[in-house]
């Protein structure tokens, strides 16, 4: 029997739009690595204030990055470092704007099941059953050096993660007093209460993208993240291996989502040329030579040219490129949903403009194709 998709009827993530659509990275900078000084700095009230925009659009989600710090040496103030914690800030968006579930992200090393367990809860009240973790097995050295650890190899660092789960869960539904005794967990008369709103439990995200990564992801995510390229032949094979992963290997469904840069231009050339002049002419070396250096740490050597892209890519935004005209746009994100794709995080260097311009030229179109409801007609689970 194929376990299905826990549906809980107060999380947005569960709605009936074909096409789900999020924010991601906005308890910071946002992931664009570029000096171009109209970027995104994260404040408390430009972070709120874009939430809401996303709730106004009907979004399905706000997802927090977890990066601690940034990997550049010697430079303790470089903007790259600013960052608000993602469960303080997601129970500040949440207790502030209605409408979109909001994802606490987390390193399962540099946190503990009893802790993520309350404080999921404790988001879970405050939104009315609205929250999502989004577990991070963690591979920053930067960030792990901060709280005095050292970074895991991949397997070890994913059977934590998978013990994390196990214990996280364990806390979320016993009822009574409970002992465990694993590799990396010990609990002793374990409790916790209240217990969160959405049963058995908030749903959980990963994008682990590795061989190992994509096993943790399919085997207890309900949002499993995958990366995808611009070759629109590659998208349903991608898409249908994780889905054929979960039902065969581990009898369960899962929503397939991506995440990637928006910049909506008059023209694609338009677009094409403001991309140009913040993720190449304006791009911050040192921010993105620091990042890609530690993200292929271990790794064998890229040539020049792979290495050229990767830091493109990565001072654009990182991920899918969703750059041209609206009716570009649009296009795009129809072919990814025929696909088999279940949802989008959007990011752009000035997230406000981009979800404007978004609303009112992209979004018609995915109505129109079907993909989406109006956010006025969306079904909101129960209040109060
Ligand atoms: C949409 C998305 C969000 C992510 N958020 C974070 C994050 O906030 N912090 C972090 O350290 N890693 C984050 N990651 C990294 C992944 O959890 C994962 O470690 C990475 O994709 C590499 O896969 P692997 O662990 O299987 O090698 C994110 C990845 C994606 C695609």
């Amino acid at each position: 029997m194929i376990m299905t998709i826990q549906a809980n009827a107060t999380n947005p993530l569960f709605n009936d739009n074909k096409l789900k659509l999020g924010i991601f990275g906005y308890n910071g900078n946002g992931p664009q690595m570029t000096a171009a000084l109209e970027r995104f700095v994260a404040e408390w009230p430009r972070s709120r204030n874009l939430a809401a925009l996303a709730a106004e659009l009907g979004f399905e989600a706000v997802v927090s990055f977890a990066v601690w710090r940034a990997p550049i040496d010697g430079d303790g103030r470089h903007l790259a470092n600013r960052e608000f914690e993602a469960f303080s800030w997601c129970a500040g968006i949440g207790a502030a704007v209605d409408g979109p579930a909001v994802i606490a992200t987390f390193h399962a090393q540099l946190t503990n099941p009893a802790f993520v367990a309350k404080a999921a809860a404790t988001i879970d009240h405050i939104t009315n059953g609205r929250v999502a973790l989004n577990i991070v097995a963690g591979s920053s050295r930067h960030a792990f050096g901060q709280f005095g650890r050292d970074i895991e190899d991949p397997a070890t660092r994913y059977a934590h993660a998978e013990e994390f789960l196990e214990v996280l869960k364990r806390f979320w539904v016993e009822q009574d007093e409970f002992e465990f005794t694993g590799r990396f967990y010990q609990v002793r008369k374990g409790v916790s209460l209240p217990k969160p709103l959405q049963a058995p439990h908030p749903p959980i995200m990963n994008a682990g993208l590795s061989d190992r990564g994509r096993r943790f992801a399919t085997r207890h995510a309900d949002l499993v993240f995958t990366l995808l390229r611009d070759q629109e032949d590659s998208w349903a094979p991608q898409i249908a291996a994780y889905h054929n992963l979960a039902r065969t290997e581990f009898r369960r469904d899962i929503q397939v989502w991506t995440h990637g840069y928006v910049v909506i231009g008059d023209t694609d050339a338009h677009a094409r040329a403001y991309l140009n002049s913040y993720a190449e002419e304006r791009a911050d070396p040192v921010w993105v030579k620091a990042w890609v250096d530690e993200l292929s740490e271990g790794m064998p050597a890229l040539r020049p040219e792979q290495l050229f892209v990767m830091r493109r890519n990565w001072a654009a935004g990182g991920g899918f490129e969703l750059v041209g005209s609206a009716e570009t746009v649009a296009r795009k994100l129809i072919g990814l949903s025929a696909a088999g794709l279940s949802g989008f995080l959007l990011t752009a260097l000035e997230p406000e403009k981009m979800l404007r311009r978004f609303g009112a030229e992209v979004m018609p179109r995915l109505e129109q194709a079907g993909l989406r409801r109006a956010a006025h007609a969306l079904i909101k689970g129960p209040v109060g």
